[in-house]
């Protein structure tokens, strides 16, 4: 076992308040690729900033539309992987336990975490891009060309995600902002740290006196800020903090023996 995975563990099992935020990263060993990832087939070469936003809805609604149609087919396939799952078990240890992800997958509520705030939305919801009224949709427009239209104002059915260059929904920043500042871990998952205000909770956390622990395969600016930098796939990384968290458990005689 590691230093660092035996000092994230001891950090969790003392810290009354966890928050844990995550990114595309989490959900890479499911098969889900990150927005940094090359974009694959009819998307090949194309930045997802000039597919995820009103402007790029507005100028083809059915090219965007049929994107998100990919995406959320594709995300009917894929389940939780080995971080997820021992992401939703280390909540079981931590008395107030926050996931705050930028992910639009249900990966994390899939694997059995709790409380969990979608801060980029999801992409199982639809809604109206004028009104907001939300919107099941049918098979049949899954599979199709176009977005339909709303049945209150007539105007595009969208995908109930934060695009760029639109506001995040204020209540789940505010909620996000306020559990960061109160913690004391802040675990940082599978995050390039490129896209704010996400980006900042980490910082808040930080200047709010907790101790901040990234796990990345890549060094980034959060990683280089945190007080622990875990390098690896967090499918890996996190059971093993999880198996770690034994040592610590009440009663259990930690020998200071390292296995290898
Ligand atoms: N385990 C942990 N981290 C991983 C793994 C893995 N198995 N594989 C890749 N990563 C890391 C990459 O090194 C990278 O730092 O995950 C990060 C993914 O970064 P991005 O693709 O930029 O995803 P994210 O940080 O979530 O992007 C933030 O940007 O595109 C917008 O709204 C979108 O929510 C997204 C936001």
């Amino acid at each position: 076992m590691s230093h660092g995975i035996r000092r994230a563990a001891q950090l969790l099992s003392e810290a009354r308040r966890v928050v844990c935020l995550t990114g595309a990263g989490a959900s890479a060993e499911s098969g889900v690729p990150t927005f940094r990832d090359a974009q694959t087939g009819l998307y090949a070469n194309l930045d997802p900033m000039e597919l995820a936003s009103a402007q790029a809805f507005r100028r083809d609604p059915g090219f965007v539309w049929r994107w998100y149609m990919q995406r959320f087919g594709r995300l009917q396939d894929v389940i939780p992987n080995q971080g997820h799952l021992a992401l939703a078990e280390l909540e079981t240890f931590v008395p107030s336990f926050l996931v705050v992800t930028q992910n639009v997958d249900d990966l994390h509520e899939r694997a059995g975490s709790i409380d969990v705030v979608h801060l980029h939305g999801n992409i199982a919801r639809y809604r109206c891009h004028d009104c907001r009224h939300p919107y099941e949709l049918s098979e049949a427009e899954i599979a199709a060309e176009e977005p339909p239209n709303c049945p209150d104002c007539g105007d595009l059915i969208r995908p109930d995600v934060v695009w760029f260059g639109e506001e995040l929904p204020p209540e789940l920043l505010a909620r996000a902002r306020q559990a960061a500042t109160d913690c004391q871990v802040m675990l940082v998952v599978g995050t390039s740290g490129s896209v704010y205000p996400a980006a900042d909770i980490p910082y808040w956390a930080k200047t709010s006196g907790a101790t901040v622990i990234d796990v990345n395969p890549e060094a980034t600016p959060i990683s280089r800020m945190a007080d622990l930098f875990l390098r690896g796939p967090s499918g890996e990384i996190l059971p093993e903090i999880l198996d770690a968290l034994e040592l610590f458990r009440p009663g259990e005689v930690d020998d200071g023996d390292d296995d290898y």
